[in-house]
């Protein structure tokens, strides 16, 4: 079974955008890491990213047909969308929430509410890319 890396909006300028924050890997090595470390936990993985909010409601849709697993960095529709909150909702393999830096320790409050965490099985922030691989870690250990 796939598991769906799926990155909402502004994540495919990882590595230019405000690098203070998010670090200095680009979208293009992230997803080429987390092929390896897939590859390592014997997990098929594709990652994927949009800054088109229904092309993700398509992709969260898609995978709750097939019931893919997914790693979900919603970006900032994680802290408004409630058409994303309802996508997460139908999903029927596990969720995990990925953010690469700690939302909830930023000063913005409209980032201390997430839609996406009521669905995940577990969150994972503040450790940037490595989040990603303890994502699918932790999917490897309960699939
Ligand atoms: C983010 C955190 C969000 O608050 C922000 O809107 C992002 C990225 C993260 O990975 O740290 O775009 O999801």
């Amino acid at each position: 079974m796939t598991v769906l890396i799926l990155n909402g909006p502004n994540l495919g300028r990882l590595g230019r955008r405000q690098p203070e924050i998010y670090g200095h890997t680009t979208h293009a090595e992230l997803a080429e890491r987390c092929q390896e470390w897939g590859r390592d936990l014997g997990l098929e993985v594709e990652v994927r990213q949009t800054n088109h909010e229904g092309e993700m409601l398509d992709w969260l849709n898609a995978a709750a047909d097939a019931g893919h697993p997914v790693v979900l960095n919603a970006a900032a529709w994680t802290h408004y969308s409630y058409a994303i909150f309802d996508a997460c909702a139908q999903l029927t393999a596990p969720l995990v929430e990925v953010h690469l830096s700690e939302p909830l320790q930023r000063p913005e409050e409209f980032r201390h509410t997430s839609v996406v965490t009521p669905h995940a099985a577990t969150v994972i922030a503040g450790h940037g890319v490595d989040g990603y691989r303890r994502a699918l870690e932790f999917l490897a250990g309960s699939l």
